[in-house]
């Protein structure tokens, strides 16, 4: 018999305190209930149904891709209305239902495997997958009898002894949908105004159904993710993981804590990085490349032995071998920079292809660019691409000399090893092997400053 799961995900959230639902929070760059829906996804289910409320979408377009069933719970009226509401998509089924809560994010599969099987071997009709905690928390109480669980009871309705017990509710379970009848006959929680799932518990043991609780996790693995504090935190736990994994295969990290790397990123061997270093989503770096501080990087490519130095902010690009990048640079979207290439102080690249070995190392705006190889761009260079409307294309061939202080007004192309002299703004084409000129001659007027009174000036200034 196949496996339904049913993930939980339709709560307020209030502890959040935050417009997007909790679920959504991201943690390393991805969204808690899709570590969820990956955890489960790998048990191979039958079915993945995802409760949420209705009106926002939002959990809806963040997992379109995953082949999920929604159900929604009308009323955010607690756990055990929102695995009714789950309930009425299994109809007519039969079999195993492992249920999940949608902010528990750091289950493993391994874990969740783990509980199915136990539950399969003790012919249990209710499983619950809990952890030892000590000290305060809010989780619900695992209460026993002889050895028996007997029910749970929640943090807030628990007496001073209760309170004592250390074994407590991750909000994951393997039930037999059998089980499931008895949703409708759980009360109302005087003190919340809710329907506890957890009452399940106490209600199937009474009705002779077979119910057991397992120690499978610790409290880091089955944190239940409520507010920002624990947001945070299972961030940074992460976060350690994430780095220890670097560090065992060859990456250096000059500070450990300082350092973010999202989990889906890759890292060559010897490759050093400096501190205050964000590396997010889809990101690639390559062997022996050094990343100095306070850099960000986000969706890029970068090669081998390729120097990244302080301040640069890389989206959605392309490095390739031994270029350098920075300090203060900024690549934007679709720039793809060559092998060898130099990208220096304060330039801004956008949507441009720069070719080996070229250089722009000052000043420089390079938007909707084509530079080919070993141009040179003097400092100062600006591409004009933009008219207000439209966006247009610059063209510099390879071995180009660019001087200082140029202003490309786009479209326009300069072929092959032309040169550009200092100060010119080219709006024509630029045939190889020119030299283009475009600034006023200057005209010096001898002796024009004698007596003037600024001249005074200078002197006293001087002081
Ligand atoms: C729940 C358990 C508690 C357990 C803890 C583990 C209950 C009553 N309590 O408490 O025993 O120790 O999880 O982390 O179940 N949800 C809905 N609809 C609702 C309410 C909640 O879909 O009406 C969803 C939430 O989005 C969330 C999950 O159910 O993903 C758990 O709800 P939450 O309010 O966080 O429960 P806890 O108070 O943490
Ligand atoms: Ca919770």
């Amino acid at each position: 018999m196949g496996l339904l799961t049913v993930i939980l995900a339709a709560g307020l959230g209030t502890r959040m305190k935050s417009a997007t639902p909790k679920v959504l929070h991201a943690i390393n760059g991805k969204a808690m209930i899709r570590y969820v829906v990956d955890a489960v996804r790998a048990l191979n289910p039958d079915k993945i149904i995802v409760v949420v409320s209705p009106g926002s979408n939002k959990i809806q377009d963040a997992l379109k891709d995953d082949r999920i069933t929604f159900a929604i719970q009308r009323e955010p009226k607690g756990t055990a209305d929102a695995l009714k509401a789950a309930a009425s998509k299994l109809t007519g089924k039969t079999g195993t239902v492992l249920v999940l809560s949608g902010d528990t994010p750091l289950v493993s599969q391994s874990t969740l495997q783990r509980l199915l099987t136990i539950h399969k071997s003790r012919r249990e009709d209710l499983s619950i997958l809990s952890f030892m905690v000590e000290g305060d928390h809010a989780y619900g109480r695992i209460m026993r009898e002889g050895g028996s669980v007997i029910s749970i009871v929640e943090n807030r309705d628990a007496d001073r002894e209760q309170k004592k017990i250390k074994e407590v509710n991750s909000g994951i379970y393997a039930l037999e949908s059998s089980v499931l009848k008895l949703l409708k006959k759980i009360e109302v929680n005087p003190g919340k105004g809710e329907y506890y799932l957890t009452d399940i518990v106490g209600l199937s043991a009474r009705n002779g159904f077979r119910v057991g609780s397992h120690v499978l996790g610790d409290e880091t693995e089955l944190t239940g993710i409520n507010t920002r504090k624990e947001l945070c935190m299972a961030g940074l736990y992460l976060r350690d993981r994430t780095i220890s994994k670097w560090l065992e295969r060859g990456v250096s990290f000059v500070d450990i804590k300082s350092v973010f790397i999202d989990r889906d990123v890759e890292i060559g061997m010897d490759t050093i990085i400096y501190p205050n270093v964000i590396i997010e989503g889809e990101s690639t770096i390559g062997k022996n490349c050094v990343i100095y501080p306070n850099t960000r990087i986000v969706d890029s490519t970068v090669g081998n032995g390729v120097t990244i130095k302080d301040s640069t902010v890389i989206e959605s690009s392309i490095i390739k071998d031994a270029a350098s990048v920075g300090p203060f640079a900024h690549l934007r979207p679709d720039s793809v920079i060559g092998a060898s290439a130099k990208i220096g102080n304060f330039v801004e690249i956008k949507k441009s292809v720069i070719g080996k070995g070229a250089k722009a190392s000052h000043l420089s705006y390079l938007g909707d660019a084509e530079i080919g190889g070993n141009v040179n761009i003097g400092a100062g260079t600006i591409t004009c691409n933009y008219d207000g409307v439209n966006k247009f294309k610059t063209i510099i061939e390879e071995d180009c000399f660019i001087g200082s202080d140029t202003q490309f007004v786009a479209p326009v192309k300069v072929g092959k090893g032309a040169y550009v002299g200092a100060g010119s703004t080219i709006t024509k084409d630029v045939p190889p092997l020119a030299l283009a000129v475009s600034r006023a001659p200057q005209r010096n007027f001898d002796g024009w400053a004698k007596g003037k009174s600024c001249k005074k000036n200078h002197k006293s200034s001087k002081g």
